[in-house]
């Protein structure tokens, strides 16, 4: 027969009679608590098993000890049982508190814990990146000439002296190097330079296709200048190019005069300036009335009411002989533009440098 608890005994059964009796029996109670229940890492599940062994209604360990110590006690033990129950439920009581605490803070250690996601926690922000002022602009600049028939083709940036030079009529010893001095790259077979501009793809797009042509070419061009506000080892540059069998320089003109006051507003007017490239004749530099005082004269434009935008002419003939176009009866024209200096220009910007730092506080400004 198996040897009832003392739980399930009452006192008088047990030979308990005085309050020193009755003190000893919750000691030893009360000390298997701590020890041996609550102790070690429970799981949820345990944790609730040990409070229904000591909190259970009907079966739980206070509840008999009510029923078979506390109910039947004599008079003279009823109101010490009664104190050390009391004192046994608030010691189990906090155990249970504080094993269950424990319990709550490892689960939030634990990695599941911290991959949950609180959906009522106010989003995370992430700052939304922008196009960049060289990009907005040349976007600018490629939606004006699309919507007049020219269409977008790209070139390699490492170039042969020849398309940089030589096929656009600029021979080895031509002072028109000199101001386009460039960065030659070393043991290359035949010489390979970084192109100085963007038109040796006049001369590549011509090899490939027979005419009529219109294209713009937009890249980054590099050239040895010194570094000041306005100068870098690289800018970007925006090409154009058409020929066809009838281009005039009323053509010319005219597209100039369009692309203008697309680009910077109806009230804008243009003049042509006499210059030279050794590609293009005859050659012009493309000015328009400054667009901050209007012709009137400013800081911007120097007190001279106008501001050089780009360099342009009809394309010489000398450079269909290099990509074995019918000069008898073809004609055409050709700009260059700096794509930096639009955007400067537009916008306001005195320093070249600030485009290339990627400060947000700067690119911020263009959204
Ligand atoms: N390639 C010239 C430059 O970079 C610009 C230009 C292009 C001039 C086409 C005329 C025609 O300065």
């Amino acid at each position: 027969m198996s040897q009832k608890s003392p739980i399930d005994q009452t006192l008088a059964e047990q030979g308990v009679s005085t309050p020193a009796g009755v003190t000893s029996l919750f000691t030893e109670i009360g000390s298997r608590l701590a020890p041996h229940d609550l102790q070690g890492d429970l799981d949820r599940s345990q944790w609730r098993e040990v409070r229904d062994h000591w909190l259970g209604r009907k079966s739980g360990v206070l509840s008999r000890i009510a029923d078979n110590w506390l109910k039947p006690a004599s008079p003279e033990l009823k109101r010490v049982v009664g104190q050390e129950l009391n004192k046994l439920k608030s010691q189990v009581e906090r155990a249970l508190e504080q094993s269950r605490r424990e319990i709550e803070a490892a689960a939030e250690r634990a990695p599941e814990a911290r991959d949950q996601i609180d959906l009522s926690l106010p989003g995370r922000e992430r700052a939304i990146g922008t196009r960049h002022l060289i990009r907005q602009t040349y976007e600018e600049l490629q939606r004006i000439f699309l919507s007049i028939g020219f269409s977008v083709v790209e070139g390699p940036e490492i170039e042969t002296p020849y398309y940089n030079f030589e096929a656009l009529n600029i021979p080895e010893h031509h002072p028109a190097r000199d101001n386009m001095d460039t960065f030659y790259i070393e043991g290359a077979s035949g010489g390979h330079l970084l192109r100085t501009h963007t038109s040796p793809m006049q001369i590549r797009t011509m090899e490939r296709q027979p005419p009529p042509v219109r294209i713009i070419v937009p890249g980054k061009v590099y050239r040895r200048d010194n570094p000041d506000s306005t100068h870098g080892y690289m800018f970007h540059q925006i090409e154009g190019l058409a020929v066809d069998t009838d281009i005039t320089f009323c053509d010319f003109k005219g597209t100039v005069e369009y692309f203008v006051r697309e680009f910077l507003g109806p009230r804008v007017k243009t003049r042509l300036r006499a210059s030279y490239f050794p590609f293009t004749e005859p050659s012009a530099e493309v000015d328009a009335t400054c667009h901050v005082c209007e012709g009137k004269g400013c800081r911007v434009c120097k007190f001279s009411g106008w501001i050089e935008l780009f360099g342009a002419g009809m394309v010489d003939p000398a450079v269909y002989g290099f990509v074995r176009y019918d000069a008898e009866h073809l004609s055409g024209f050709a700009f260059g533009m700096g794509i930096d200096r639009l955007a400067m220009m537009k916008y306001g910007i005195s320093e070249l440098p600030i485009l290339f730092q990627n400060d947000v506080r700067f690119l911020g400004q263009f959204p």
